[in-house]
């Protein structure tokens, strides 16, 4: 065999390289290492990258006020990085504060959101001493007492984005619509302990395109102009978009600040008001690309490849039809495949015509990026399977985060 003849199958037999915009930089040996030492499914999580991600959104936008969304992923460890790295907090129920607050989270530096907050979130909240409620109905004015406050507003924008995703349009059941907002204001007014921080809009998640943005913010400074109050604080929310396969562009974070400052600049100008601080809720794009998943393949029927994990750790296929780029931790000649899970629904597929190894077997390790971000957040115990572990990596270094779960843990909770 000639030179020319044995290079295509020895590059097709290396593992593929992985695209640098959907991988953290850790290695395929300490994942393989990972995955046979504290098994799988398993979530890894890179740390420099969640650091990374923080210092990019501080270094766009110095002056602004940047609150990581904890939603996209709560665990000591993260919120940890996150108050190093100087970012604020949002939390959207007792449960994510009381995390903060085991860890000591500066209260001073959390937002509270939810459309419809339990009188336990807000009691927590207060008690203790969160920053901002961001207000989302007339009704919780009432159950605040002493309270810095900014207003959630539907800016009546739709977002390009998947329609579960999409809060800021009319007729979805976020924000407070004009009427509401005027009303609101004026009952802020009216109660000497509440003070009118700010406005807010969160137009959605996954959001490619910078134009949108730049749209509410116009709108949300013609409403800040409207209601003649004075306003310090602009919150335009989180929902910046992440590629998830290699074909889809990374969100311009340059473009949006450049975009959304002018913007700001230039109504506020029009209007004759002052330039409110800015705030932004980042979720997804600080962890996101941070996170892999590793699974064991346990069956293959071609084209189906199973694996051991599968809606109950990633339910964002089934609920947002939502695409990913797996790959082998090992080369080979490859075929089209549907990689599927474990679980007793046809819905159960992880990803469809992906590329993997013609011979992938039992055993075998699956390895899926861009996981970091509402997958262990979104877990589920479906066919009573526990959820699976957060292993930290760094530097090369592992630590446990977050263990699995176990059968003993979900009985536990079953006392009946
Ligand atoms: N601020 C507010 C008020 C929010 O509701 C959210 C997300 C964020 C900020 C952060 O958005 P991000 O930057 O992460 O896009 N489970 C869905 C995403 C739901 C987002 C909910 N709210 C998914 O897996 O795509």
């Amino acid at each position: 065999m000639t030179l020319m003849e044995l290079l295509p199958s020895l590059t097709h037999s290396l593992p593929p390289r992985t695209d640098p915009k959907l991988w953290p930089d850790v290695s395929d040996r300490q994942l393989a290492w990972i995955a046979a030492t504290f098994g799988t499914p398993t979530y890894v999580l890179d740390e420099n990258t969640v650091r990374d991600q923080c210092r990019r959104f501080r270094q766009a936008l110095p002056h602004a006020r940047i609150a990581y969304a904890s939603k996209a992923l709560t665990c000591r460890a993260v919120l940890r990085w996150v108050q190093e790295e100087g970012l604020s907090l949002d939390v959207c129920s007792a449960g994510e504060l009381a995390v903060a607050r085991s860890i000591g989270f500066p209260a001073e530096r959390i937002l509270l959101h939810g459309n419809a907050k339990a009188p336990e979130d807000l009691k927590a909240a207060q008690s203790y001493g969160v920053g901002r409620v961001v207000v989302d109905s007339l009704h919780e004015l009432d159950l605040l007492t002493d309270q810095k406050v900014l207003l959630r507003v539907t800016p009546g924008i739709a977002a390009d984005t998947h329609p579960a995703l999409a809060t800021g349009d009319n007729g979805q059941k976020f924000g407070l619509g004009e009427a509401d907002l005027e009303e609101a204001v004026a009952r802020i007014g009216a109660r000497p302990d509440l003070t009118l921080e700010g406005l807010h809009c969160h137009i959605g998640s996954q959001i490619r395109h910078v134009a949108t943005y730049e749209q509410a913010a116009r709108r949300m400074v013609a409403l800040i102009a409207r209601i003649r109050t004075p306003i310090r604080e602009l919150d335009l929310g989180g929902g910046f978009g992440v590629p998830y396969t290699s074909d889809e562009p990374d969100f311009d974070l340059t473009g949006y600040v450049d975009r959304i400052t002018r913007a700001i600049g230039y109504e506020c100008a029009r209007h004759r008001i002052p330039v409110p601080e800015l705030t932004i809720e980042p979720g997804r794009a600080i962890v996101a690309r941070a996170g892999i998943t590793l699974y064991r393949v346990i069956s293959v029927k071609h084209p189906f490849v199973a694996v051991d994990g599968g809606m109950s750790d990633n339910a964002r296929p089934a609920l947002y039809q939502a695409r990913y780029q797996p790959r082998l931790l090992r080369g080979g000649p490859t075929a089209p495949m549907t990689l599927v899970g474990r679980h007793c629904e046809a819905g159960d597929v992880l990803a469809t015509d992906i590329p993997l190894p013609r011979d992938v077997h039992p055993g075998d390790v699956v390895a899926v990026p861009v996981t970091g971000a509402y997958h262990h957040s979104l877990a589920s115990n479906y066919n009573q399977v526990g959820r699976p572990a957060l292993i930290g990596v760094r530097n090369g270094l592992t630590k446990v985060l977050v263990r699995a779960e176990t059968e003993e843990d979900l009985l536990r909770r079953d006392v009946g």
